[in-house]
């Protein structure tokens, strides 16, 4: 693969899984460079590798803005985010560069309902809690008030976003015998009649559900769309699920809702910042549970998600169908 008789430069911002590693290494003509850590790349570093570049594969932790881009210069001709989330590029700069753009929907989608399924029924039961009690001696003895919570069955649970991830995590949820299945979002979706979802207005979700799940992509229509006034029309006994991204909450306003018994309890894969500093005020509280944006982490899920991302990388670069490209 050549640009003008030269090799094509790839830079990927962080080690990934080897499947995907591999597929870029055996490209012929092309000339990967990995910025050789598990953690993220520094800024000043991107901007001084990337620069050159004809291809770049990125995680959710890179912003790609103007000036990363500006830095890349013109050879650039495709971003592959190893992520199905594409909240952290710059779309417009993107599109006016004729720069094509890859990400990794679908293949996440059972890891990630999976997850968000356990974070909903870890909160809704206090399983963090319960664990803590038998390590620190809190566990007396069988008590019938005690580390009580809230159960699935009969419930109404509502989901903002049923696209491909509330889709699968509504089916996965359906079997514990829910009874009223909401979702809200911008238009009504056709499969929703496989779950026997309701389309509704987010204030009747928002008041009607017992269990209200994040699972909307991040726009600037859904950045802090869960702020104080959604809070005060949830039930009290209501338990809030977010594996979205963490910017569609308002965590001041989430930290006085749980705080005030305003509503029951909450369960975040998703903060803001991430990671969450360990003096965060949610931490201090018995009814959140916060988890480190774990959603798509199974060893097989990360693995074909950096085949996709690959693939999606080596596509643009030779100028051909992409598995999976965004338009833009
Ligand atoms: P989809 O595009 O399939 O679904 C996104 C959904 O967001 C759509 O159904 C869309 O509904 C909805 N939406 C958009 N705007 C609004 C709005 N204003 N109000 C309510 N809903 C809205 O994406 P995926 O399901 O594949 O992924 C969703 C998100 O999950 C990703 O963008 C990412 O941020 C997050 N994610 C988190 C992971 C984790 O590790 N925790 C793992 C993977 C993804 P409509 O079509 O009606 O607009
Ligand atoms: C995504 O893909 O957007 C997730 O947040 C991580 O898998």
């Amino acid at each position: 693969m050549k640009a003008a008789g030269k090799l094509m430069k790839v830079f990927v911002t962080r080690r990934i899984p080897q499947e995907g590693m591999k597929i870029l290494s055996s490209a012929a003509d092309c000339e990967v460079s990995l910025w050789d850590s598990d953690e993220p790349v520094p800024k000043a570093e991107l901007l001084k590798s990337v620069q050159g570049a004809h291809g770049l594969l990125c995680l959710l932790t890179d912003k790609i803005d103007a000036e990363v881009l500006d830095a890349a210069g013109p050879n650039l001709k495709v971003i592959s985010t190893l992520s199905v989330g594409f909240d952290h590029l710059a779309l417009d700069e993107i599109k006016k560069r004729g720069i094509r753009l890859g990400y990794t929907p679908d293949v996440l989608t059972d890891a990630t309902a999976e997850l968000t399924v356990a974070l909903l029924l870890a909160t809704a039961r206090r399983l963090p809690e319960g664990v803590e009690e038998v390590k620190n001696g809190g566990w007396s003895a069988w008590k019938p008030l005690w580390l009580c919570g809230y159960g699935l069955s009969g419930s109404t649970v509502g989901v903002i976003g049923l696209g491909r991830i509330g889709m699968a995590i509504a089916q996965r949820l359906m079997p514990f015998g829910v009874k009223r299945l909401l979702y809200s979002g911008r238009t009504a979706k056709p499969h929703a009649a496989e779950v026997n979802g309701e389309f509704v207005p987010i204030d009747t979700l928002v008041s009607e559900s017992d269990f209200i799940v994040v699972s909307c992509s991040l726009t600037p229509e859904t950045q802090g769309l869960c702020n104080k006034a959604m809070f005060s029309k949830m039930k009290n006994t209501a338990v809030f699920i977010n594996s979205s991204r963490g910017a569609v909450v308002n965590q001041e306003d989430l930290y006085e809702a749980l705080s005030s018994g305003q509503i029951a309890a909450a369960g975040l894969d998703v903060t803001t910042p991430e990671p969450l500093p360990t003096n965060h005020p949610l931490l201090k509280l018995k009814n959140c549970v916060v988890l480190p944006h774990i959603g798509s982490a199974t060893y097989s899920t990360r693995g074909v998600m950096s085949v996709l991302a690959a693939q999606n990388l080596l596509g643009g670069l030779q100028g051909t169908d992409m598995p999976s490209e965004l338009s833009l």
